[in-house]
């Protein structure tokens, strides 16, 4: 985890939030590599389960919301963890945290319930604490005015499940599929990017007939858990855990989580949960908007049952760095210099990586060459992220690009001048091979598929 937490500080990808100030725990900016392959992982999880389906819609729903939502949909009641606090340091803590074990190992904790602070084993009784951001609508800042940051971004899609069903004319089955921004005020945080107090959530709420739940339910589980190894995941990484009775959501019949094999251990990366006719029933009754769909072949009105497949985006970012990081001690290659190094590649799919070609010139004193390289990457630079760098030996620079994933390294020699031919490198063979500029582009679209 230190390696991969070094990395993203080191080559841009992720960096405490105010830092300047001592961080804001629990709070992260992504940086200029991080921001595009975060957006990549979005655009790629929309290209699958919404430009590539025919019964899926997107929608960008608002962060703030009605208060009503939140007390309809027992957010209000029940989107809480039992916080217990340490009567000798004050140190605050998840209750089931501490009855786990889950801090033995950290600091004082050698067994369960003991503080990881000091080691004390008194802590005051549970309390419940909600997790929900609380914030106030308007100018005036009384009871009346607080509403609260969204905690998921399934509400919107409920709430707005009439409007997109009327507007887009879709049919029973179908989702309503959104990205975005999710707030939790957790108690315990930690492992990096892992447990975060703002994080981003991607789901699809799937309206089903009451009936067939229970097998779409089952097909879910199986498309969710696809995307994954499709992006590029281990399937030896990830594996299914089924939620007992009792520690189920307060609106879930049953869920599963997918799980990835995190450095610190298995912990949730997903889930998909049948969140039967509960949200949508609550809302028309507290609205009293009629939210049930009409079943044109039965005739009749009924509120569908919602499969909810989720997944959080960032700790899909921290899987896909840990899945894809490799260290190779003595390095790859065994002509230079470097072999006495530790080289580091990042094993990204060229479709997720967010540079995808480094256009390289052999020397940065030859004006002829560093003048094609600048051609290239002007030719380029429309279709693809890219970036041109003349600093250090050949060797170094493909390194700096392996590390931060890129796939491909063009590198512009003095061959180029006599043929117009390139070396096209791949960084996870090194092998290279000679092309023609003009075939470049055709080539580099067929490589990265986009
Ligand atoms: N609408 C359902 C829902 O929000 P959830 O399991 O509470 O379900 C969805 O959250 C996903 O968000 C989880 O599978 C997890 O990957 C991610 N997630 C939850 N809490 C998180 C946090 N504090 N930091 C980062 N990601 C989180």
């Amino acid at each position: 985890m230190q390696k991969i937490i070094s990395l993203c500080k080191r080559r841009g990808f992720v960096f405490q939030s105010s830092e300047i100030y001592g961080g804001l725990e629990a709070i992260w900016d992504y940086g200029p590599l991080g921001v595009l392959l975060k957006n990549n992982l979005k655009n790629f999880w929309i290209k699958n389960f919404v430009q590539e389906r025919k019964d899926v819609v997107l929608i960008d729903g608002s962060i703030l919301m009605h208060p009503q939502v939140w007390k309809t949909s027992g957010h209000v009641e029940n989107f809480t963890d039992p916080l217990v606090e340490c009567k000798n340091c004050h140190s605050r803590f998840r209750a089931d945290y501490m009855i786990d074990g889950k801090f033995i190992g950290q600091g004082m904790a050698k067994e369960a319930n003991q503080c990881p602070v000091c080691g004390s084993k008194e802590f005051t009784q549970p309390r419940n604490f909600n997790l929900m951001f609380k914030t106030f609508f308007g100018p005036v800042e009384d009871q009346a005015h607080i509403t609260y940051l969204r905690p998921e971004t399934a509400q919107s899609m409920f709430t707005n499940f009439k409007l997109v069903l009327e507007t887009s004319r879709m049919k029973l089955p179908f989702g309503i599929a959104q990205v975005g921004k999710a707030f939790r005020n957790e108690i315990t945080t930690g492992n990096f990017i892992f447990r975060s107090r703002e994080f981003e959530i991607a789901e699809i709420e799937y309206f089903v007939k009451p009936g067939d739940d229970e097998k779409i339910f089952e097909e879910w589980v199986d498309l969710w858990e696809n995307f994954f190894i499709k992006l590029g995941l281990k399937k030896e990484n990830l594996r299914r855990y089924e939620h007992p009775k009792e520690s189920l959501a307060h609106y879930s019949k049953r869920t599963i989580d997918i799980e990835y094999k995190f450095p610190f251990g298995w912990s949730e990366l997903a889930g998909i949960a049948n969140r039967t006719d509960f949200d949508l029933s609550r809302h028309s009754q507290a609205s009293g908007q009629d939210l049930t769909y009409f079943d044109e072949k039965e005739r009749k009105k009924y509120f569908p049952y919602v499969i909810e497949p989720t997944l959080g985006v960032d700790r899909l970012f921290l899987a896909i760095l840990c899945d894809s990081y490799e260290e190779i001690i003595g390095g790859r290659t065994k002509t230079t210099a470097s072999t006495k190094e530790v080289e580091t590649v990042l094993k990204l799919k060229p479709e997720i990586a967010p540079i995808k070609v480094a256009i390289l010139p052999l020397l940065k004193n030859k004006p002829a060459l560093v003048e094609k390289a600048n051609e290239i990457y002007e030719d380029l630079k429309s279709h693809f992220f890219c970036q041109y760098d003349d600093v250090g030996s050949i060797g170094r620079r493909y390194r700096r690009f392996d590390e931060i994933g890129c796939p491909f390294a063009i590198t512009v020699d003095f061959q180029t001048l006599e043929d117009n031919t390139v070396t096209l490198r791949d960084r996870d063979t090194m092998e290279q091979e000679r092309v023609k500029t003009d075939n470049l582009l055709e080539i580099l679209k067929q490589k990265i598929n986009v």
